[in-house]
């Protein structure tokens, strides 16, 4: 078991000299690969596994169809402009076509884990000639896939499934004993732009664990129109994490007079520290009713917008 080091005792020059040489011995003059989606855990990954590496490291952004608008072309202009170049690859039609039909959220998380480690992955290292994948699994995802309370889709070691077996290479993970909030901190100690280490997390599954039920290019591209509209509404709020989710209920709603069923999306918006526990942040009335409007006139076909009050737990922060 990896031992934890908690955001206050964390002396983020030696943690970055430590896990550079960890890195550098591990990979020797070999290549190596990191999936960077953007996110906090991976953008700190892919600046830590460059200060180690330089060009040994090909950071790929993965493009499944279930990012956020705009975010492939985001995240490589970012990391384009601190020197990192991303290699995107497009693997859309696999991600859908391992989705279709599939509705239990953990059949869900294990469709995309199965694509994007052995399908996509597995490909990818394979061509590059690449041994290792470099990835920001970090202590939170590990407790919660243990305590079998959710999948984390990057979590294999401790659940007795050993990666270099099952998907022909190695896996390092050097952020294992951090939380978020030591996650940012070392982030900020690499010179990340604040807007990359205090972004919001957003989770491996990406859109599709905020799709309940099937998840199609269509449905996908109904929660990503809410997301903007979320993210923009909230994103001064200060809150920890918020988002959008699509439900499955057709909800009776009325549009020219007439009845007419429609889908309903979910706000999420919580105060949490390290993402074990959160409580829902206490939005203004009038921000509630903006949301609802704004998703309403801008999203098609959702008639219903609710606003989730409970806490985690026993909520999770996802809803897959
Ligand atoms: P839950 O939904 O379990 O989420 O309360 C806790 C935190 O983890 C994020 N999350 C994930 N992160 N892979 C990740 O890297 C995943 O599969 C995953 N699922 C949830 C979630 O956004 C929240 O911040």
């Amino acid at each position: 078991m990896s031992v934890e080091i908690t955001a206050q005792e964390l002396d983020t020059e030696q943690f970055i000299n430590e896990k550079v040489k960890e890195i550098k011995d591990a990979v020797g003059d070999g290549m190596a690969i990191n999936a960077l989606s953007g996110g906090v855990d991976s953008s700190v990954v892919t600046m830590l596994g460059h200060r180690a590496l330089g060009e040994q490291l090909m950071t790929v952004f993965v493009e499944n169809g279930l990012m956020r608008e705009g975010e492939a072309e985001q995240v490589a202009a970012l990391f384009q402009r601190l020197g990192v170049t991303v290699e995107i690859a497009d693997a859309r039609e696999e991600f859908f076509a391992a989705l279709q039909g599939v509705t239990d959220p953990e059949a869900k998380r294990e469709a995309i884990t199965q694509t994007f480690y052995r399908d996509v992955f597995g490909r990818i290292v394979k061509e590059s000639g690449a041994r290792c994948l470099l990835q920001g699994t970090i202590l939170t995802d590990v407790d919660e896939t243990v305590a079998g309370i959710k999948r984390q889709h990057n979590v294999f070691e401790q659940l007795g499934i050993d990666p270099q077996e099952t998907f022909g290479y190695r896996i390092i993970e050097p952020l294992i004993q951090l939380r978020k909030d030591g996650v940012r901190r070392v982030g900020k100690a690499l010179g990340l732009p604040g807007e990359q280490f205090e972004r919001i997390p957003f989770p491996g599954p990406a859109l599709s664990a905020r799709v309940i039920g099937e998840v199609t290019p269509e449905r996908i591209e109904t929660v990503r129109k809410a997301t903007v509209i979320v993210e923009q509404l909230l994103k001064d709020t200060g809150a920890f994490q918020y988002m959008a989710i699509l439900h499955e209920d057709r909800v009776t709603g009325m549009r020219e007079g007439r009845r007419d069923f429609g889908q309903q999306i979910e706000v999420r918006c919580w105060e949490s520290i390290d993402a074990r526990t959160a409580t829902p942040t206490r939005l203004s009335f009038e921000t509630l009713e903006d949301l609802a409007a704004e998703i309403i006139r801008e999203v098609p076909g959702v008639v219903s917008v609710t606003y989730n009050i409970a806490s985690k737990p026993p909520s999770t922060i996802e809803a897959i």
